[in-house]
């Protein structure tokens, strides 16, 4: 996907030479439909919407988030949120919050609080070690989320191990005491 007219002609002209299948969104824009079939499918941005719900692996993004202004780039982080399947990889390299020419959005923090959940983010440093910062996020899956809380049982039995240590093993002694007699 892009957006300005000389690196979408440029795309356009590099994709179509790659001998790999290639359709262009700009060669039929009232016929074309996306295909699940392997080869490039090249849209311009203001058509995401052709692409199906939760269909997509991987979206990139390289050297471009930053470039955006706040309100496109809310609305395509809610674009990629809608295409990726349950799971799938949102992958950024760029100079993350230390080169930011349109506007102070914090992405990272948007996506935190929008449905993506960061699984990696280089210890590097930038445009030292790389060009840009590579992270990946998921489209976190729900059960996922909600694995990472204890439930009520798991924090009981931490609880009886709890007193049990502090009490020099005497409390689970008394439980089983108890149980004896009953
Ligand atoms: C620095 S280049 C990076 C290109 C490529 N990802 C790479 O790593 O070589 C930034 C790209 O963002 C595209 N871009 C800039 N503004 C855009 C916009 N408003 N919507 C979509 N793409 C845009 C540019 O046309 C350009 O292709």
């Amino acid at each position: 996907m892009d957006a300005i007219v000389n690196s979408y002609c440029l795309q356009h002209l590099y994709y179509n030479g790659l001998g790999v299948p290639f359709a262009d969104y700009i060669d039929a824009p009232s016929t074309f439909t996306f295909q699940h079939k392997p080869g490039i499918q090249h849209i311009p941005t203001w058509r995401s919407d052709l692409v199906p719900d939760g269909s997509v692996d991987l979206v990139m993004c390289v050297q471009v988030l930053p470039e955006l202004n706040s309100r496109l780039v809310r609305h395509m982080l809610g674009e990629f949120h809608r295409v990726l399947k349950p799971g799938g990889a949102l992958y950024i390299r760029d100079h993350a919050y230390t080169w930011k020419p349109t506007d102070t959005f914090n992405v990272e923090q948007h996506l935190g609080t929008n449905g993506f959940d960061l699984e990696f983010r280089a210890h590097i440093i930038n445009d030292v070690e790389l060009h840009g910062i590579p992270r990946i996020w998921r489209k976190a899956l729900p059960e996922v989320i909600a694995s990472r809380t204890r439930t009520w049982k798991q924090k009981l039995d931490q609880a009886v191990v709890d007193v049990d240590t502090l009490t020099g093993g005497g409390f689970k002694r008394t439980l089983k005491k108890l149980k004896g007699k009953a």
